[in-house]
């Protein structure tokens, strides 16, 4: 996630890129068991939910042989397989930090793990927020350039003062996207993946609308924090994501500039609606 809040620099913390070492050997026995048991409560309800690229990356990773992950075993495969490493951090760090490790291939994951009175729900991201929502995803060859992609377009949206359109795509995509299968919608975003109560409440549940992925219209949406979220937009595959995202934003983002946001809960004329939320049917239904 990029950054809401910036935190102070601990003074472990190394100055240029905001790293900590992960101090692997400190996790204590009932963080390695706390990590186990949300490991095992997620990979339950995943499978038949989570798209196969996130699934084959937890089996390639084996993130769940030691209790907590250890970055120093997992980042020898992950480089292997896609060029990505984890950084340890220990918290939010600035988006300009962010960015620069996205762009080098580097994600940056929260050293700390919950308690366990925050085991449905904690603000800041947590390891197993990053580790096991996003990580898994970085064995995608596509997902991997989609993230450096992203990275480098993060510098420049920066520069141009742009990031609240930006970072509209990194939420609608990255934390919260869905993806359209043969087999009906399957969730890649990590925001929903590290969740136990959204996994469901993003596929199952009536409420929300369900759209086709648009790069133009997601950069029209604003998003909530604090609660689930009322709209989810489904790309047809990582790939039509990837090439989508890979023309200059420049012009999009000129245009924008004289453009409305979208409510969250709006639909427009030109969505196109997968699964209509409770809204839209309500008004279906006044409407016959
Ligand atoms: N093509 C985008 C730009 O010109 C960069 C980008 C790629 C942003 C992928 C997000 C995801 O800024
Ligand atoms: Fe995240």
């Amino acid at each position: 996630m990029s950054a809401i809040r910036i935190p102070e620099l601990p003074s472990t913390v190394h100055p240029a890129d905001w790293t900590v070492d992960q101090a692997w050997a400190s996790y204590r026995p009932d963080e390695h068991r706390l990590w186990t048991t949300l490991y095992e409560r997620q990979t339950n309800l995943l499978a038949g939910r989570a798209c196969d690229a996130f699934l084959n990356g937890l089996d390639v990773l084996d993130l769940h042989r030691s209790g907590i992950p250890d970055f120093a075993r997992i980042n020898p495969e992950l480089q292997k397989l896609t060029g990505w490493t984890i950084v340890a951090v220990a918290g939010l760090v600035p988006d300009a930090v962010f960015f620069e490790h996205l762009a080098n291939r580097r994600f940056p994951a929260g050293q700390f793990l919950r308690r366990p009175d925050q085991i449905d729900y904690l603000q800041e991201p947590d390891i197993f927020h990053d580790v096991f929502g996003h990580v898994p995803m970085l064995t995608d060859p596509l997902f991997a350039d989609y993230m450096q992609a992203y990275g480098q377009g993060g510098l420049r949206a920066l520069h141009r003062g742009q990031l609240h359109h930006l970072a509209r795509l990194y939420w609608y995509t990255v934390e919260f996207g869905l993806l359209q299968t043969d087999r009906g919608l399957r969730i890649y975003g990590a925001g929903i993946l590290s969740s136990h109560s959204e996994s469901v409440f993003a596929l199952e549940d009536p409420s929300p609308n369900r759209l086709g992925f648009d790069l133009r219209r997601v950069m029209r949406t604003p998003y909530r924090i604090d609660d689930f979220q009322q709209v989810y937009f489904a790309t047809p595959s990582i790939e039509a994501l990837r090439d989508v995202t890979l023309r200059d934003f420049g012009p999009l983002y000129d245009s924008l500039e004289h453009c409305e946001d979208v409510a969250i809960e709006a639909v427009l004329p030109e969505d196109v609606v997968l699964t209509p939320g409770a809204t839209i049917q309500a008004r279906r239904a006044a409407d016959q």
